[in-house]
């Protein structure tokens, strides 16, 4: 692909929301010995991803600018580096690009080691969502929390809050695998999408009911997978069995202050920060439980990368149902 070029968005500087991407030309990337080129067919925005252009990770991320933003890619396999064996051309994958980002364009360059094949059953769309979003619901459930998503298990109670977004409707799903109770909340909007994903009770966060996080059945939860950024720990202490987590993947300075006090006072109720960073293994389970219809990606709205401002507003709104593509 040498001389060619592709259509990219990218930013410039930290700031400007939407309007801060500009749609370029530029030279197609070329694979390094342990790097696969692909052709990407989708990809999908997650909130990390205008949090780092508002400089929220600032100045780790971005390494440096120009910038092109998205991480989580699916699509086909064009060229791959000679240290490359698992891959050829033409395969189709699943890969996480991590920080170094590029996703917002037609061609990417993927690490061989972040990167899974993706089986016909499989569309680019529902792979492209897989990495952040549905690793993060995984990761907070089954490593952090320790369910087991096998049914033989004991009974378990699950919170998951905000459960209509990318990394909600994911966890409601995942919990649901389990010998669970799940109790999620989100607008009211969504609350027939919400249990149709599996949830045994939905609330709407709206009503004093919802706001309590009180579970209708009286149910006292063992784990909770918090999406949200705005529920104190004294919201969901009363509502915790005696050794209850919360895992909180939008942790602010309360949540390290409370995760140091209990860890000094041997609580058994417990607040976890937690950042996940999407890795191979847990993306190709993901794959291989869409592929056998135990998990599904649900699609807010799918945007063409000409119109990647839309699909950028679409995610900092915060109001999206499941997740946000663009299609190149
Ligand atoms: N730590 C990590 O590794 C990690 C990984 C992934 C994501 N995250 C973070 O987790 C958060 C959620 O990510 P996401 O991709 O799921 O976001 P998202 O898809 O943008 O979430 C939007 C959804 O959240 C619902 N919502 C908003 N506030 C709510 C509340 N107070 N109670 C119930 N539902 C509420 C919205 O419903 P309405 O439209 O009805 O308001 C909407 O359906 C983000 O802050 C993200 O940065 C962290």
């Amino acid at each position: 692909m040498a001389g060619k070029v592709m259509q990219a968005v990218w930013y410039t500087c930290y700031g400007g929301g939407a309007a801060g991407l500009k749609h370029v030309e530029i030279p197609i990337p070329a694979p390094g010995n342990d790097e696969i080129l692909m052709k990407i067919e989708a990809t999908s925005i997650n909130p990390i991803d205008w949090k780092i252009q508002n400089g929220f990770v600032r100045p780790i991320l971005p390494r440096k600018f120009p910038f092109i933003p998205l991480s989580d890619v699916a699509g086909e396999v064009v060229e791959v580096g000679p240290g490359v064996t698992n891959f050829k051309a033409g395969d189709k994958i699943v890969s996480t690009l991590g920080g170094a980002g590029g996703g917002l364009a037609e061609y990417a360059v993927a690490k061989e080691s972040l990167t899974v094949p993706r089986p016909s059953e499989v569309s680019a769309a529902d792979g492209a969502c897989l990495g952040i979003a549905a690793c993060a619901a995984l990761h907070s459930l089954t490593v952090t929390g320790g369910l087991k998503l096998e049914k033989t298990e004991p009974r378990t109670n699950i919170l998951v809050t905000a459960g209509s977004g990318g990394v909600g409707h994911y966890a409601v799903q995942l919990a649901k695998l389990g010998n669970t109770h799940v109790t999620a909340t989100c607008g009211a909007r969504n609350i027939d999408f919400v249990k149709s994903l599996g949830a045994d009770e939905v609330l709407d966060y709206k009503t004093p009911e919802g706001a309590a996080l009180k579970s209708p059945s009286g149910q006292k939860y063992d784990i909770v997978v918090d999406c949200t950024t705005v529920i104190p720990w004294s919201t969901f202490e009363p509502n915790l069995s005696p050794t209850g987590k919360v895992i909180d993947i939008t942790p602010s300075g309360g949540t390290f202050w409370n995760y140091a006090m209990q860890k000094l006072t041997f609580s058994k109720k417990q607040v976890i920060p937690l950042l996940v960073i999407p890795n191979a293994q847990e993306i190709g389970c993901l794959v291989k439980l869409v592929k056998e219809g135990k998990l599904k990606t649900v699609i807010d709205s799918r945007y063409p990368l000409s119109k990647a401002e839309a699909a950028w507003a679409k995610s900092i709104e915060g109001h999206a149902t499941g997740k946000v593509v663009v299609e190149p």
